[in-house]
């Protein structure tokens, strides 16, 4: 169905795309010149310069969008990966017990298909966004192990050869690096609670039995960098990897909300990791500034806010074991911040509400391509490692 559109929207979506379309002209010629001359070819968009870099660059996306020509044209310009906001959550996949429902995010595959772009699946197991017959239900621990073992099965069996990567678990230790409370752990539990991290080690077995190709991750917040919670996960997947279960990656969230706290040593945390022979995807950065009234930050805030995106990118970046660099969603139009804070905080994107580019934008851009000159060999030391 044609989206409907009045003429001046329409023809200010079209301007970008006719820029881009001559930019497709121009690019090869410069790009020719700039061979003969032994230089690099300079990246037009993010998904250009973080291919010249092996690496993967998304976006959480909301299929219901793909219909607005800003949207999909900004998505489809800029980024090699996609994963789904909520739509392959379990609330959105099992609304009702044993019946699937996988429109929306076969929404999100084939944007993905017509794009040549990766999707990500985000996540088979969390303990909220959970839907109610499963909240209120009062099962079993072995009604449960029963329910979640079917979900998992059944949603990644859908989705197999489509979805590259899955958190299969999602936020399931607290700040101290403990085990969080949660119907699958121990409220009653699948029958494992109190026996750490068995739970999860489950979800990973089941997942990897329905889709032994797919790339399989753990994924949590606050744990960029080094400290109790990431040591928790540490050595969790650490002991994973020991006795065989079989785990590929850590998604490090990083959604941060104060701009003068950074995250200390996620290089460190980058290499640890890499070093038990796993990944890292960055999934879902955003970085909170305060907002007025029109949802819009100050230029110095505008400014400290891609100061950090370019650290965190060009850490990314350097690392062969980070695998992709995520966003969660990219316009400022769109994003979970506002929402989740009062409208107190947003403009954490790389666009803003006029998908027009921010210095966080450049910031990142300029991270990939930065690399790209450093360290030429960087591409096949990271396609190798992934
Ligand atoms: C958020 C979505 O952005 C919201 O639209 C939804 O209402 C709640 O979930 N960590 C995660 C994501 O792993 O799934 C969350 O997404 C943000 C925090």
């Amino acid at each position: 169905m044609k989206p409907h559109v009045d003429l001046k929207t329409r023809s200010a979506a079209i301007a970008p795309f006719r820029r881009w379309q001559l930019n497709l002209f121009v690019f090869p010629a410069l790009c020719i010149a700039a061979l003969l001359t032994a230089a690099a070819c300079p990246a037009q968009s993010l998904r250009q310069a973080a291919s010249q870099i092996g690496l993967l660059v998304g976006t959480a996306v909301n299929p219901r969008l793909f219909s607005n020509p800003d949207y999909a044209g900004t998505l489809a310009r800029e980024f090699n990966m996609v994963e789904p906001e909520n739509v392959m959550k379990w609330a959105a996949t099992e609304p009702a017990e044993d019946r699937f429902s996988f429109g929306p995010g076969d929404e999100v595959v084939a944007f993905a298909e017509a794009h040549d772009m990766k999707v990500r699946g985000h996540n088979l197991l969390w303990g909220v966004y959970n839907p109610a017959w499963l909240k209120q239900g009062h099962f079993t621990p072995k009604q449960l192990r029963r329910i979640m073992k079917h979900h998992i099965q059944t949603e990644v069996s859908h989705y197999r050869s489509k979805v590259f990567a899955w958190d299969v678990v999602n936020e399931a230790i607290d700040a101290k690096g403990g085990m969080k409370h949660s119907i699958w752990y121990d409220q009653p539990g699948i029958g494992l609670s109190g026996k750490g991290t068995a739970y999860v080690a489950r979800a990973f077995r089941w997942a990897h039995a329905a889709d032994p190709k797919a790339l399989l991750f753990y994924n949590d917040y606050d744990a960029e960098g080094i400290n109790a919670k990431s040591d928790a996960i540490y050595a969790m997947v650490k002991d994973f990897k020991r006795r065989g279960v079989p785990i590929d990656g850590v998604g490090l969230q990083m959604h941060l909300f104060k701009l003068h706290q950074l995250p200390s040593g996620v290089a460190a945390n980058i290499e640890r990791l890499a070093k038990l022979g796993l990944r890292v995807h960055i999934t879902e950065m955003d970085v909170a500034l305060p907002i007025n009234a029109e949802g819009e930050a100050d230029a110095a805030s505008l400014a400290e806010q891609a100061n950090i995106y370019h650290q965190m990118a060009a850490i990314c970046a350097r690392h062969p074991a980070c695998a992709a660099f995520q966003t969660w969603g990219f316009t400022d139009k769109y994003s979970w911040i506002p929402g989740s804070t009062k409208g107190k905080e947003g403009a954490g994107l790389i666009f803003n509400a006029a998908y027009q580019r921010k210095p966080a934008y450049t910031a990142v851009l300029d991270a990939f391509t930065a690399e790209a000159k450093a360290d030429p060999a960087i591409k096949e030391q990271r396609l190798a490692a992934r």
